[in-house]
């Protein structure tokens, strides 16, 4: 990756990795309205390092989505580099460890965010990446693991001696979930202490959110996650720095276009029950958006989809949609 390139990761505005979300399809949607850089959903390192095809499925990308980043979770530094020596190989432009992942089963295999507890661990996953990888490597994290165990300021320093070249930080505790408050002034602190980018995540939905993190913690780049689902029209108001909704037939052609690129890539058979969750995001926020997600929720072929569209076109059309 070129320097330029991994710019546009660490000072840019970030499609954030979100696993059953973020797939190849999405990316490249995100990517055509502004995201400057996206990442693969998290992917078990040890699964690539013994080339399991689940694993292996969550690598497949498009050129259009680059600059994209591949993120990695597990937590033996030796299955790190092997995944990292392998990944390497297939074109990403840079390699992001997961270090923030909440979920009860990540965390009781000593993954995700239970790695905040045991920085040595964490340095020594950094440590067998980079030394695998010529690849730029980044570490996303939360601020701690509880409002009683913050990570220390020297964390961002630690990792940057190891080689991570870039850090993402989702300003909330483990125990806060996905919940609450983002904690700016926590976010801030590692923007203080580190030595290397910070990329500020958490709750951005509109423009305002935006400015507000980015003033309050001087984060060098912004990264968002569920303010894109069925919103991938957020880049581009964030890149023009005012709210531009997309017109009801912008979102149908959008989505139609969200199952071509599916289509391209995924079992005919399969690419139905897909679409499903990724319409089921599109279609909120206005009257008649339950009824019409039942409906979304049996979708099963391609006229499925049309009559579902159209209906959709034309409620948004009574109702005016907003990107908020
Ligand atoms: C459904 C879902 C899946 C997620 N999967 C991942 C993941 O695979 N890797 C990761 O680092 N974070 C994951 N996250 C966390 C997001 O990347 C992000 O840090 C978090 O949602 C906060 O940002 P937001 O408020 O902009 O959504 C996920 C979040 C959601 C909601």
């Amino acid at each position: 990756m070129d320097e330029v390139s991994f710019m546009e990761y660490t000072s840019g505005t970030v499609l954030a990795p979100m696993a059953g979300t973020t797939d190849s399809a999405f990316r490249r949607i995100c990517r055509r309205m502004g995201a400057t850089a996206v990442i693969t959903e998290m992917v078990a390192a040890m699964g690539i390092s013994r080339r399991s095809v689940r694993s292996h499925k969550l690598l497949g990308f498009h050129p259009e989505e680059k600059p994209i980043g591949v993120q990695l979770f597990g937590r033996r530094p030796q299955d790190f580099r092997r995944a990292a020596g392998v990944v390497s190989e297939l074109g990403f432009d840079f390699i992001d460890i997961n270090a923030g992942c909440p979920v009860k089963k990540v965390v009781r295999s000593g993954s995700g965010s239970a790695l905040l507890r045991e920085i040595p661990t964490l340095a020594a996953i950094v440590r067998a990446v980079c030394s695998e990888t010529e690849l730029p490597v980044s570490v996303k994290i939360r601020v701690g693991w509880s409002p009683d165990e913050k990570v220390p300021d020297s964390l961002p320093s630690v990792l940057a001696g190891e080689g991570a070249r870039a850090i993402a930080v989702h300003g909330r505790y483990r125990t806060d979930m996905f919940s609450g408050e983002v904690r700016m002034e926590e976010i801030l602190r590692m923007v203080e202490n580190s030595p290397v980018p910070v990329i500020a995540n958490g709750d951005v939905r509109t423009v305002e959110d935006a400015r507000r993190l980015m003033d309050r913690t001087g984060a060098s780049g912004l990264m968002v996650g569920r303010g894109a689902m069925g919103n991938p029209w957020i880049f581009r108001s964030l890149a023009e720095g005012l709210s531009r909704p997309p017109s009801p037939e912008e979102v149908v052609e959008v989505i139609r276009e969200q199952f071509r690129m599916m289509s391209g890539y995924i079992p005919d058979e399969h690419v139905c029950h897909l679409i499903r969750g990724h319409l089921l995001q599109y279609i909120r926020g206005f009257r008649g958006a339950s009824l019409l997600r039942c409906r979304a929720t049996g979708v099963d072929c391609m006229e499925d989809l049309e009559d579902i569209l159209g209906d959709l076109k034309e409620m948004l059309e009574n109702e005016g949609l907003d990107d908020s």
